[in-house]
């Protein structure tokens, strides 16, 4: 068998932006309660981007500081790949504008779409592409504008997503210029069912429901989705793709110093902690200030862990996530 070059994680960032919606500022939209939304998710707050503020915009910031992070130049970039489900438009795709906002060109650059799932999706994009060229240096960015496809007349909704972005600079464990982080991807696991994904969904707009010239906008434009029956789907494959992921490492779960999961709903997250047999201060959580940021979820609490120094010497993260489709995934990190 040949050596097969291993990816690491070199630097990391993220960027919401400044607006802020509070649970108080939705009861002025419509009938809810911050408690209704506080005990039933565990979300307080999100931030909206402003009018004309893109993905392209948001990933930007994260781009940068992913890279200061790992002491490169965008210039240093092989591949750029965004994975969203809000691109800034069908074609060109989002990663396109970035590089053009980065100010270099030449990159490889595509979008992917896993929703909620997508930077667990990237993660294996950037590992793949490194086993194949070893000198691949990868940004992949997790990101979404929701707030562009969330109808603020449904409570049911609108109360549960937030805009943000988060992005990851990898290299293969050999391309070390030593100075950024080193988080070795140890695996990772990944899945779908296409055959429940009408449960959560906006499909105006695409070429199942296209829009024409004067086309009045319809709900299909904005998220539907059956939360009961996600909440369920969410919780039993995290779990099931947590322990397998564990299980081929041959790790146990008191070997795991922390747990980021997709940050989608407060019991969603203690209930995998529970199940999984993993104490709550292992399980990380921001989604009080964020919301459900979709594919940013899990890229923004990385980079957050990275700024409270949670991601030392010989801990190892593992990595569960959940979204439509749906898709769902896990991966296990060691730093060193
Ligand atoms: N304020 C007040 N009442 C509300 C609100 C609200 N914002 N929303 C719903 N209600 C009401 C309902 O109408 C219902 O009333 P009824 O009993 O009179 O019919 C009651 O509250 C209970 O509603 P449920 O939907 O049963 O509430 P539940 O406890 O299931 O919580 C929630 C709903 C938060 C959406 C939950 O189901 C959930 O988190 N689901 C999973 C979401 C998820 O994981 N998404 C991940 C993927 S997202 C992606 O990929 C983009």
């Amino acid at each position: 068998m040949p050596v097969i070059e291993q990816s690491v994680i070199r630097g990391l960032g993220f960027h919401v932006p400044e607006r802020i919606l509070t649970n108080k500022d939705l009861e002025e939209l419509v009938e809810t309660s911050d408690e209704w939304i506080t005990t039933r998710t565990g979300i307080k707050e999100r931030h909206i981007a402003a009018e004309g503020e893109a993905l392209s915009d948001i990933a930007l910031q994260a781009a940068k500081k992913a890279l200061a992070d790992a002491h490169m130049e965008a210039d240093d970039l092989t591949h750029i790949i965004v994975a969203t489900c809000t691109p800034d438009s069908y074609c060109p795709n989002t990663a396109c504008i970035l590089e053009h906002k980065l100010g270099v060109s030449g990159k490889i650059a595509f979008d992917i779409n896993a929703a909620c799932t997508g930077f667990t999706y990237n993660l294996e994009m950037a590992r793949s592409i490194i086993a194949l060229r070893p000198d691949s240096v990868v940004l992949i960015i997790g990101g979404d504008i929701l707030s562009s496809r969330t109808n603020w007349a449904d409570r049911t909704t609108c109360v549960l997503f937030g805009d943000g972005a988060g992005a990851a600079v990898l290299t293969g464990a050999s391309n070390d210029n030593g100075k950024g982080l080193k988080g070795r991807i140890l695996d990772t696991i990944l899945s779908s069912d296409g055959s429940i994904g009408d449960m959560l969904k906006f499909n105006g707009g695409g070429s199942s429901a296209p829009y024409s010239l004067g086309h009045v906008v319809t709900e299909n434009h904005f998220i539907s989705m059956q939360g009961r029956e996600v909440f369920k789907h969410a919780i039993r494959n995290m779990v099931a793709v947590s322990q397998e992921i564990l299980d081929r490492n041959k790790v146990s779960t008191d070997d795991v110093s922390l747990v980021i999961t997709h940050q989608a709903n407060l019991r969603i997250i203690e209930s995998l902690g529970k199940k999984l047999g993993i104490t709550d201060e292992r399980v990380f959580v921001n989604l009080h200030k964020y919301g459900n940021t979709s594919a940013a979820t899990i890229p923004i609490a990385l980079a957050e862990a990275r700024e409270q120094n949670r991601l030392t010497k010989d801990s190892l993260l593992l990595v569960a996530a959940f979204g439509g489709g749906f898709t769902w995934g896990s991966a296990l990190v060691r730093f060193e």
